[in-house]
């Protein structure tokens, strides 16, 4: 018999992954197991090595790169294939590649939306062809999620890694009161976010907040009323997007540095460690956060905290540049988007199969870890 191992495809800029898949004969046997008697569901499952077509929502994005290392590795570690395929941030071509494998046959979908609140033609896709669909990083609404039994979702809590950004902060100026600069007791910021609307981006601006104001160095804060355009702060001094961008985010630093001020900004936090290293860019050539022994002193060092814990912020940790990072774990979240991939084609999810603790029947949730040193 004639197997296909772990086909990757798409992190390779190569084409023809999905004939691969599935020209010349199925590459995995689909069975009907025939409901009889009074059993109600014929459900549709895989025996063979799975085929997982998956799509990210664009090859250009650091975290997402690791991802897409993580579960090529596993898929390859499982004997499944999997065609990983970029959405090149433009939903309806998602939707495209999605209908393309559903046309040639793969057993399960596993798919990063490009946005996460017009995911329905891709549900429907997948529902149409009664496969199931494996949703990882940007998270569709509950609604989404329950409107089809075979939809799943792997990710991480993004409240934690806010609040932990929040506490790195607090430490900070708990250890060293000179970084209050002004002396009003409070930590004056700017804030860099990821996308607009992505769960992530807004829990991570919110729950950092919440860390700082429940340690009282922030005023103002109400959870309830709080917004990711307008947080109601007096403390934060400035708020925008950089989209998870490096140089986006060295180009937002380097206007307020003009416009607020380095003697006025006591720190920064940045949604994602490529935004974090674009503000220490812009930091470092202005003289400040050049070296681990700047730390602690206001005049040479602003302390900046950012999630992900790439290898880029790790290395930034390391120099001291960035002040702390959180784990945002895609070696398990790979993992866990494969082998519940493989575990829904094969009709069979439970913790014992996915070797991840099943949420509610449908959501796997990997932790957030602080990380203070490299
Ligand atoms: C986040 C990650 C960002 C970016 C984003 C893409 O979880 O922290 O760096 O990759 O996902 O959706
Ligand atoms: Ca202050």
């Amino acid at each position: 018999m004639k197997r296909i191992h772990a086909v990757v495809m798409g992190g390779l800029g190569l084409a023809m992954a999905l004939s691969a898949c599935s020209s010349g004969g199925t590459p995995t046997d689909t069975t009907s197991s025939a409901a009889g008697g009074d059993e109600t569901t014929a459900a549709s499952t895989t025996t063979g090595p799975v085929s997982i077509g998956s799509v990210v929502y664009k090859f250009d994005d650091t975290f997402m790169s690791s991802m897409r290392e993580a579960m090529s590795a596993e898929a390859t570690a499982k004997d499944a294939s999997i065609d990983i395929q970029d959405g090149q941030n433009d939903q309806a071509k998602e939707n495209e590649i999605v209908n393309t494998f559903v046309t040639q046959g793969v057993n399960v979908l596993a798919i990063n939306p490009v946005k996460a609140d017009i995911i329905d033609p891709v549900l429907q896709s997948a529902q149409g062809a009664d496969l199931p669909i494996v949703f990882f990083n940007k998270q569709p609404s509950d609604d989404v999620m329950n409107s089809y039994d075979k939809a799943y979702y792997v990710g991480a809590k993004a409240e934690d890694s806010g609040t932990m950004m929040g506490e790195m902060l607090v430490d900070y100026f708990k250890q060293y009161p000179d970084a209050d600069k002004n002396g009003d007791g409070k930590v004056q910021f700017v804030m860099i976010t990821g996308e607009i609307n992505h769960q992530d981006a807004v829990a991570r601006s919110k729950y950092s907040q919440k860390a700082l104001a429940d340690a009282g160095l922030i005023d103002d804060f109400d959870i309830d009323s709080w917004t990711q355009s307008s947080p109601p702060t007096d403390c934060m001094l400035a708020n925008q997007s950089a989209n998870w961008d490096t140089s986006a985010a060295t180009d937002l630093m380097n206007n307020w540095i003009t416009s607020i001020g380095l003697d006025k900004i006591e720190a920064v936090i940045a949604n994602n460690d490529d935004m974090g290293l674009g503000a220490i860019a812009a930091l470092q050539s202005n003289g400040y956060n050049k070296s681990a022994a700047d730390k602690g002193d206001p005049t040479k060092y602003i302390p900046v905290v950012s999630v992900d814990a790439t290898d880029k912020g790790k290395a930034a940790l390391k120099d001291g540049s960035l002040l702390g990072t959180v784990l945002n774990d895609a070696e398990n979240q790979g993992k866990a988007v494969v082998n519940l991939s493989i575990a829904a084609a094969q009709g069979n999810v439970s913790q014992d199969t996915v070797g991840y603790e099943i949420t509610d029947g449908k959501y796997v949730w990997i932790p957030y870890v602080k990380v203070t040193e490299a």
